[in-house]
């Protein structure tokens, strides 16, 4: 079934300009569907259909993106920040970049690894919903060692030190005790609250010095994605999310 959108619409969400910037574009001509210059801004298109070309240049539009971004230190998760660049900036995606793009939850500044960056609301909601309980694990790397009940703690679920109750958590040892005297783990909570991972260690007496997050529900981050480096979703990565809601 054909959907038409009105013409500044979609130019504006795909960021190539405001409102009112398009209408000056159209005023002068600059802007073409199917080869004929449009000077009506609110005229129908039909994104899937029709070619709409602004000063020479196609712009295609994609009404939902999604990113697999592996998170680098100093970054924050955020849309809009005045301190530092957001992990939204280090997307260049469709040219020109979509506006509407955020981070489905978020990373601390210093952590690393898998963060999903997307238009799409509703997958977000679904993502994020504390019903949900979506499987996020954790690489880490924790100074010196673990008490030895640690992963027994943390299956039944630990109390915070500020008295916070945390759900159940799946804990795998890689490495006690290595060179650096940290020890290095995984660890799968269902749960998103603030600083949650670090606080989890923290109440067994432990500092997280390295965090990194490999997985959300279904979406595994890929290693060949260096920290800044992004890419596009798969199509059943997107779907296996859908479906499984990431679970
Ligand atoms: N838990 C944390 O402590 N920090 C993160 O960035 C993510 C989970």
């Amino acid at each position: 079934m054909e959907k038409k959108m009105r013409l500044d619409k979609l130019l504006s969400e795909m960021a190539v300009g405001t409102r009112s910037q398009i209408r000056e574009l159209a005023r002068k001509g600059r802007i073409q569907v199917n080869g004929e210059i449009v000077k009506k801004p609110d005229s129908k298109v039909d994104p899937k259909k029709d070619r709409v070309v602004c000063d020479g240049v196609p712009v295609i539009y994609a009404a939902m993106e999604y990113y697999m971004l592996n998170k680098p230190q100093g970054v924050v998760s955020a849309t809009e920040d005045n301190l530092h660049r957001t992990v939204v900036d280090l997307i260049k995606s469709s040219s020109p970049k979509r506006k509407d793009l955020f981070p489905v939850g978020r990373l601390d500044i210093d952590t690393e690894g898998l963060l999903l960056i997307t238009n799409d609301g509703d997958l977000a909601h679904s993502l994020l919903s504390p019903r949900r309980h979506v499987d996020k694990t954790y690489y880490a790397e924790v100074e010196g060692a673990l008490p030895g009940d640690a992963g027994q703690r943390l299956k039944e679920g630990i109390t915070l030190l500020d008295g916070t109750p945390v759900m159940g958590a799946r804990l795998e040892i890689l490495g006690q005790g290595t060179a650096e005297g940290r020890t290095k783990v995984t660890l799968t909570i269902q749960e998103g609250k603030f600083h949650q991972v670090k606080r989890m260690f923290e109440a067994l007496g432990c500092r997280v010095a390295y965090l990194k997050r490999l997985s959300m529900g279904s979406l595994k981050l890929d290693e060949t994605l260096k920290p800044g480096e992004y890419r596009s979703l798969s199509l059943e990565e997107v779907e296996g999310l859908k479906k499984g809601r990431g679970s």
